[in-house]
């Protein structure tokens, strides 16, 4: 408790105690997360997105975006208020839903091509909204809406739970990979997938078509690959989440003035003290002094990064590329 985490840390330490056997349902542990990253948030003092989730403000600005103190991205994951989804849901029902679909995935063929909607649970303007702030502007610049008002006429309010809605439906993708319909998704063209794979994306520096992703095409399915190389370590809550949070640890090297290295999985980081747990279970903890030496390293953190770096076209071509490594 004397340490301020992001939420996505405190969710870690969530899923740990469910892990344990905590008993919740789903929405109280999102209030618990938030409870805690709202009083013991990274940067105590500001006001963290969570004591605005219920009100969904579409302007409001967004904290801390970008890597957290232990460089673990995503503090800022939207976290959904459920009364605000329900109230979202109504929304969408009433003036989203005949242009994007049932669960938002899309409208269908038989609609003409102004009214086909794309699917929101891809959408790359939806997975970067925070309460709103991406999907508030979208819509007030005059996109329709099913009463023929326009997309501004809609209140702040309104928006934020459109957002809750949206993102919840994004959060059940993520759990139920399954539940998803392959089309609309493997639109991509693999040969610039594999182009980006080996260029810009610099994935190829960490992975190999022949090597550890040799047959990833036959492991998943086209939804579930998506979701897999957009979020590798997805935080969720429940079962689900309390496994993904088991996924690869943050490590970290020490060296010391004598020359010595210590390596293990992180504990603790801050200013004055690193901590860590090495490969023999032994817990080790060292003053940082300006001959000490800390290198951290996070496995995720190149995807944290490449979140915010691929277009729509990109990850359609990635799924292509990756779906056709059978
Ligand atoms: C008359 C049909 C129609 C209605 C009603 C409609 N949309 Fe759309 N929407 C579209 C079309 C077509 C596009 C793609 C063209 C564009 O970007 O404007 C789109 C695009 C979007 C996008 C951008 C997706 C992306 O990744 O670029 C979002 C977000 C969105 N709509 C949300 C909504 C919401 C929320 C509502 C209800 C409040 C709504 N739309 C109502 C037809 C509609
Ligand atoms: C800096 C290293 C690094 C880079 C660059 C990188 N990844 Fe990853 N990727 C990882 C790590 C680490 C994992 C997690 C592997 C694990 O948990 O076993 C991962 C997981 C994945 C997975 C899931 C594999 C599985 O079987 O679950 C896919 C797919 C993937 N990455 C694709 C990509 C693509 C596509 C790119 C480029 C756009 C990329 N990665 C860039 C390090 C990287």
């Amino acid at each position: 408790m004397g340490k301020g985490r992001s939420r996505e840390q405190w969710t870690a330490v969530v899923n740990a105690m469910v892990a344990r056997g905590a008993k919740a349902t789903d929405a109280e542990l999102v209030q618990i997360a938030e409870y805690l990253t709202a009083k013991l948030g990274p940067n105590s003092g500001t006001e963290a997105p969570a004591t605005r989730a219920g009100r969904g403000s579409a302007s409001a600005p967004v904290a801390g975006r970008g890597p957290g103190p232990l460089g673990a991205g995503a503090a800022n994951s939207h976290v959904v208020d459920d009364a605000g989804a329900e109230r979202g849901k109504a929304v969408y029902t009433a003036e989203c839903i005949t242009c994007h679909g049932l669960n938002g995935r899309g409208g269908n063929e038989t609609l003409p091509a102004e009214q086909r909607g794309p699917d929101l649970v891809r959408s790359v303007l939806v997975l970067h909204d925070r309460y709103g702030n991406e999907i508030g502007p979208f819509l007030a610049k005059n996109h329709p809406l099913r009463s023929g008002r326009k997309g501004s006429s809609l209140t702040q309010e309104q928006v934020g739970d459109l957002a809750h809605f949206l993102h919840q439906t994004v959060y059940y993708t993520l759990r139920s990979g399954p539940m998803l319909k392959v089309q609309n998704i493997l639109t991509g063209d693999p040969k610039a997938g594999a182009a980006y794979f080996n260029g810009d994306g610099k994935c190829s520096t960490c992975h190999s078509p022949s090597g550890d992703l040799a047959g990833v095409g036959k492991k998943y399915d086209a939804p579930t690959l998506q979701t897999k190389f957009l979020f590798p370590r997805s935080v969720g809550f429940g079962r689900a989440g309390a496994r993904t949070a088991a996924a690869k640890p943050v490590t970290v090297t020490v060296t010391l003035a004598d020359g010595s290295v210590a390596e293990g999985v992180l504990d603790r980081l801050d200013d004055f003290n690193v901590s860590l747990r090495d490969a023999q279970g032994q817990y080790k903890s060292f003053k940082i002094t300006p001959q000490v030496k800390v290198v951290k390293h996070d496995p995720y953190a190149m995807h944290v990064t490449l979140l915010d770096q691929y277009t729509d076209k990109n990850i359609h071509d990635i799924v292509a590329y990756l779906e056709s490594l059978k």
